[in-house]
Order: C-alpha cells, then sequence, then structure tokens
C-alpha cells in the first residue's frame, strides 16, 4: 500500500505545482494584456465632454436625499458656520431645474463644514451618470465649495468606465434654496480619453 501511495502523493503535488505554475503564468499574460491596452488608451486622442445638470440636495422631508452624519462636538460657542458637521448624500442629477425634470445621474459623497469663518465646503463625491452616452461611466469630484460665492469650481480627480483617466473641473452656481432644498446647476469640463 504504502509503495503506491507514495509516488501517487508525488504525482499529486506535481500536478498541483504544474497547475499553479501554469495559472500564475496565464496571471503574467493577462497583466500584460491590460498593461498593453492601458499603453494604447494612453496614445488614443484626448477628448473634451461638457455636461450640464441640476443637483438636488434635500435636506428634510418625504424626499430627503441628504442626511446628517456627523455632528459637531459640543463648543462653548456654536459655531455660525457649520464647523464640523459632516452630511452624506445620494443627490438626483436632473438635466432641468425641477425634481420631476429627466433623471442624468446621481452624486454619490459626502461635505463636510470646513471652515470657521465662512460657509465653506469640502466636498469628495463621484457623480455616476445613468443616462445617454456615458450611461455608465462616473467622475469624482474632490475640493472645497464656498456655498455662499455666486460660483465656485471644484477639480474633478479622475473617473471610470468612458472617464477613465478623467481630470476637469466642475463650475457650481445655486439656482434656487430655501429650508429644504438646494438646486446647484453644475457645468462639467471634462477631458479623458
Ligand atoms: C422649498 O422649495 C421646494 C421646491 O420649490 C418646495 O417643494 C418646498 O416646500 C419648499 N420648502 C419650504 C420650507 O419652503
Amino acid at each position: 500500500m504504502g509503495k503506491v501511495v507514495g509516488p501517487v502523493l508525488k504525482l499529486f503535488f506535481v500536478v498541483l505545482f504544474m497547475s499553479s505554475s501554469v495559472h500564475s503564468s496565464s496571471n503574467i499574460e493577462e497583466k500584460r494584456e491590460s498593461d498593453h491596452r492601458f499603453q494604447k488608451l494612453l496614445c488614443s486622442k484626448q477628448k473634451l465632454t461638457r455636461l450640464h445638470f441640476y443637483f438636488h440636495d434635500i435636506v428634510s422631508g418625504q424626499a430627503q436625499t441628504t442626511v446628517m452624519v456627523v455632528s459637531p462636538a459640543k463648543t462653548v460657542k456654536p459655531s455660525p458656520t457649520w464647523f464640523g458637521q459632516v452630511n452624506m448624500f445620494d443627490n438626483p442629477l436632473t438635466k432641468g431645474p425641477e425634481l420631476t425634470s429627466k433623471l442624468l445621474g446621481h452624486a454619490q459623497g459626502l461635505y463636510g463644514y470646513a471652515s470657521q469663518v465662512d460657509i465653506s465646503l469640502l466636498v469628495a463625491m463621484t457623480f455616476i451618470i445613468t443616462n445617454g452616452r456615458h450611461d455608465g461611466s462616473s467622475f469624482t469630484v474632490l475640493g472645497r465649495n464656498t456655498v455662499t460665492d455666486s460660483t465656485r469650481e471644484l477639480p474633478i480627480v479622475g473617473g471610470t468606465g468612458k472617464f477613465r483617466l478623467a481630470r476637469g473641473f466642475a463650475t457650481a452656481k445655486t439656482y434656487f434654496f430655501n429650508d429644504t432644498v438646494a438646486i446647484v446647476e453644475y457645468n462639467i469640463v471634462v477631458i479623458h480619453y
């Protein structure tokens, strides 16, 4: 018995070793293939895309899309600029300024009140496009939004799908606001491959 088990076991390990080495060499090929595709992408012509939509930040009511996730620590004097508060949101993006207008995508992310002297946000969000030519692609915005300025500019730092390796900027203008909603008009200029 022992005489049979020995060679069988050896064969088993040889097969195991071979299959794992076959596996790793196909991984290397896959990596080469994806490196090659990436090189091709980098050599292709860059495109400039402009997008326009309205962003609905609904802070209360039935259709609420934004929730406070961090409440500032208790201080002697409450901050007039909400310094320290953080909200998370999943906000609709529409073609026109009305919420009932055609849905183009969503903005998902966080904003934190980052200034002690004005109402200024640190924004980290991803715009996910769900309609039209860029359906399924997304790009990410990271920057400062001084909401009381009539026009704000935020950097676009990357993207996925059609917006791979995206760079650009978003211009934000408040279209309307009251106690329940802020509707912000966004103009996007994005360079991608
Ligand atoms: C704010 O404006 C929206 C949209 O016009 C409206 O539905 C909502 O009732 C308003 N809220 C307040 C508190 O005025």
